[in-house]
């Protein structure tokens, strides 16, 4: 695409999408209409600047109304909002559900990721391949409904957009969606296996409360936690999260009464509260079926920690693949407004708080919590270099509590408990229940609660076990991030401290099988490949590392190793430890893990190296 766009003219469709987000152009400067007052006076500059943060949706509602990103109408968008043509093209270019090439109004992307490949989407892309051709379909990175593969995301562009997230893909019912027939792609959400089980306490409401009703979650015990706090007042809440030892869900397990008190001692003022829930790690969707089916939950745990902190404005980052979560999220947030728990002055606490819901656009690396911010700031969803820590400079530049949606969750449990007996649920150090997500070749894939410490052995069993009754290969513990474990290993007591002394982490709660039928090889060059898609490319190890471990990867599964495998292996190795040492971020850091821990732990290339 040329950069120098100022002489392209967005068509009248593209012009009303973007004006019915942003509101008509005051004038001649921000790409309305000139008037004679334009002659004589300058406007927009400063004040159009400062709303950049809005060119992620706008860019949204842009591709939801006409499918793609032209010139002219990502030149409109940059007149209104002032910014310069390159820049806002780099931030249209970050993202896989923003196209700036011509693309059918309709498109469904299929994952073809790890999990839905146990459950043969790999052979269903080829079916489709061979019955409609390559248009109106992409292949996808996992879609956050693994429990329900092989997974498809269904966009249509117009005026009335749709997108629908199923599951149980093929390729007739892909076809039939392509073809405006959208029965298929209707289904309920979530499905949980545990459904009323007496013993559950993060997902005791879900499909139990009606998740549109304000008054059913309240009749469901919604609210209380709220008026807990207020009797509490910020410093008691903050006590009660450090007594309780609530650790971060989100991959890091970073203690949460430490970031909340970190943000609470800052000078500034300004502060803000985000729930992270881009949730894009192939293989989680726990979160997913948390904002699904309890919404207004993580509304009321978000003014808590908003309260407890001194912040007043929160934001949801939540990934764009999400339709369902996204509708019942705004209708919750909406309806909390109304029923004056959310707002001006929140009832019950007296102060301010309010939430905006914000849209990612398909960029797993948006979920790392600096690029978050530059996400929702309307920059490339780059990670930032720490220090500064989040807690003093975040959102904006101001103090910012990022937490995961399902810690966040763990705050009612908490104010329910009080924090010295949720510190008495678990195991150790791993305080409070947890949720997994089990998929793959398992009998019954969902997200499971269960206390940490529980087995790794009794929470397959739980799920039913390996599907169709046969041996268990591996299992991929925390995600893409984590790491493969042995069927010999699989006592292991889930908690943090355990699962740290043997090697490998709890991550997001991905508990993935394979059983001896799945091709291991082709799995990690999936996740290889996932690595390299959606490095965000700004330090080098991470750039070039990703890369050269996919190819080496692919040549094993040829057969074509350049000097034998064991040489790959050698340089897998090399470049393994590389991204590990010298990458800015996560992403870099863990894109070895699985390589890793399938050469040393499952042994994977042992025997051929030996030949
Ligand atoms: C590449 C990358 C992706 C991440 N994606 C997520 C995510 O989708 N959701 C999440 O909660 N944390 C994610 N994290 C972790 C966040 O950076 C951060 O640690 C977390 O949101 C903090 O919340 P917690 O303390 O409640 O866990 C990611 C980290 C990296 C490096
Ligand atoms: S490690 Fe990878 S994803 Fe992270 S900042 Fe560097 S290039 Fe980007
Ligand atoms: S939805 Fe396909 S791997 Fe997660």
């Amino acid at each position: 695409m040329d950069l120098h766009l100022l002489a392209a003219e967005p068509i009248a469709e593209e012009r009303d999408a973007i004006d019915r987000f942003l509101g008509s152009a005051a004038g001649g400067w921000t790409g309305g209409e000139r008037t004679s007052t334009d002659h004589h006076t300058a406007s927009g500059g400063h004040e159009a600047r400062d709303q950049r943060y809005l060119l992620l949706p706008a860019l949204r509602a842009l591709q939801a109304r006409i499918g793609w990103i032209s010139e002219g109408g990502l030149n409109y968008i940059c007149e209104r909002l002032t910014i310069p043509p390159a820049d806002a093209y780099g931030v249209a270019t970050f993202y896989a559900l923003l196209s700036t090439t011509p693309r059918p109004p309709r498109v469904v992307h299929v994952c073809d990721d790890i999990a839905c490949r146990t459950r043969g989407a790999d052979r269903l892309c080829d079916e489709l391949e061979k019955s409609a051709g390559q248009d109106g379909w992409l292949r996808s990175p996992c879609l956050g409904l693994c429990d329900q593969a092989p997974a498809a995301f269904l966009t249509e562009a117009g005026p009335e957009p749709v997108e629908l997230l199923f599951g149980g893909a093929t390729a007739a019912s892909i076809t039939s969606v392509l073809k405006g027939d959208y029965a298929p792609a209707k289904q309920p959400h979530p499905v949980l296996p545990q459904k009323g089980s007496q013993e559950l306490r993060l997902l005791r409401r879900i499909g139990v409360v009606d998740p549109s009703s304000f008054d059913d979650y309240r009749a469901h015990d919604g609210y209380e936690a709220l008026a807990k706090a207020a009797l509490l007042g910020p410093d008691g809440v903050r006590k009660e999260i450090t007594d309780a030892r609530l650790a971060g869900r989100g991959g890091a397990a970073f203690p949460t009464g430490r970031k909340w008190d970190a943000v609470s001692l800052q000078p500034e003022r300004e502060r803000y509260v985000i729930a992270n829930a881009d949730e894009s790690e192939p293989g989680t969707f726990k979160d997913r079926v948390l904002m699904e089916g309890d919404p207004f939950a993580l509304v009321e745990a978000m003014t808590i920690a908003g309260y407890a902190t001194g912040a007043e404005r929160g934001f949801i980052y939540l990934r764009g693949e999400y339709p369902l979560a996204r509708e019942r999220l705004q209708h919750a947030i909406d309806e909390a407004r109304r029923n004056g728990v959310l707002g001006e002055s929140v009832h019950g606490l007296g102060v301010r708080f309010d939430i905006e819901l914000r849209v990612g656009a398909g960029a797993y690396i948006c979920g790392e919590e600096t690029a978050i911010f530059n996400s929702i700031e309307g920059y490339r969803g780059e990670p930032r270099n720490k220090p500064p820590f989040p807690v003093e400079a975040g959102l904006f530049g101001k103090p910012t509590v990022v937490n995961n949606v399902e810690t966040l969750i763990n705050v009612l449990e908490v104010l329910h408990l009080g924090g010295a007996r949720y510190a008495e649920t678990g195991s150790g150090i791993s305080t409070g229940p947890r949720l997994f997500c089990l998929s793959g070749s398992v009998q019954r894939p969902g997200v499971y609660e269960v206390a940490h410490g529980t087995s790794l052995r009794d929470l397959i069993a739980l799920a039913g076990g390996v599907a169709g009754g046969r041996e268990l290969r591996a299992v991929l513990l925390g995600g893409a991030a984590g790491g493969f474990i042995r069927p010999d290993e699989i006592d292991m007591p889930l908690t943090f401290e355990a699962t740290r002394a043997a090697g490998s982490t709890l991550g997001s709660g991905v508990v993935m099988l394979f059983d001896d039928q799945v091709n291991l090889v082709d799995i990690l060059r999936r996740i290889a490949a996932f690595f390299r898609d959606e490095s965000c490319g700004q330090c080098v190890p991470c750039r070039v590392g990703t890369v050269r471990q996919e190819e080496a990867l692919h040549r094993i599964l040829a057969g074509k190793p350049i000097g034998g495998v064991a040489t790959e292996r050698a340089l897998l190795e090399e470049i393994g430890l590389a991204m590990k040492d010298a990458s800015i971020c996560g992403l870099g850091q863990t894109a070895y893990g699985a390589v890793e821990t399938a050469m040393k732990r499952l042994g994977l290339f042992e025997e051929a190296s030996a030949s």
